[in-house]
């Protein structure tokens, strides 16, 4: 088990395999693998159900999380990805935006493990209606899928004083007759145009068809 250093130590490898320490020993979200050496409890951290997961494995390295970092995640689901970056951030905060009922029912359970998630029924769009829930963050991570995506992440790291963001840009979610790259500079011109610095770009394929995961930083 090698921790990456490029994630200060938080996530580790072990023969091609993501993981994170679990904040919450015994426990799956969604499945996964657990296993336990010298007294730590690690948990699968797999690419096929997490663009971040995908983004390292892919060779991402761009990793602003940190072990007290306030996160804002837009488009959290059932909190699938959100609890990885909870046990990362397990002395900081996850505010987890979610705007389907559905979703945001099992996004209620998974943020009952982890002291750290907290659960926000929201519309990325409007981060007005969830400003209440904190001054600033450190990091914006947005995976909704829809329309408009580079400047939801813009409004929202503008909202929260934020200084670096992550956005898993979906083409199709933008327009399906333009081709993914068009889209991805597209989203890139949009971030630039609004002032942040792109620090990496990156594919993900194969583990998720049309998409790119874009980090941006505050100068
Ligand atoms: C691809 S899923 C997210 C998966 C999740 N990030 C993970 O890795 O575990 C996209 C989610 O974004 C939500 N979503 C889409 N538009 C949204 C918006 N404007 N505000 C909040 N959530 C949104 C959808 O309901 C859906 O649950």
């Amino acid at each position: 088990m090698e921790p990456l250093s490029f994630t200060s130590d938080s996530v580790f490898l072990d023969r091609g395999r993501l993981y994170t320490v679990s904040m919450c020993p015994g426990m799956r979200i969604y499945g996964e693998r657990l296993f336990t050496l010298s007294g730590t409890e690690y948990r699968e951290w797999d690419p096929r159900r997490s663009k971040l997961s995908a983004y390292l494995t892919v060779g991402g390295k761009h990793f602003p999380f940190k072990k007290d970092s306030k996160v804002l995640y837009l488009g959290a689901s059932s909190g699938t990805t959100p609890s990885h970056v909870a046990d990362i951030c397990a002395e900081g905060k996850v505010y987890c935006v979610e705007f389907a009922q559905r979703m945001f029912r099992d996004l209620v359970g998974t943020c009952e493990t982890r002291p750290n998630m907290m659960p926000i029924l929201g519309d990325a769009t409007r981060p007005e209606e969830y400003s209440m829930f904190a001054d600033s963050v450190d990091v914006v991570y947005q995976d909704v899928a829809q329309k408009m995506q580079a400047k939801i992440l813009c409004d929202n790291m503008d909202a929260f004083n934020a200084k670096y963001g992550m956005v898993a840009v979906k083409a199709r979610s933008e327009d399906v007759t333009t081709s993914p790259e068009s889209i991805f500079k597209e989203a890139e011109r949009v971030i630039r145009d609004r002032g942040y610095r792109i620090v990496d770009d990156e594919p993900l394929e194969p583990f998720e068809k049309a998409h790119a995961m874009i980090v941006v930083e505050r100068d």
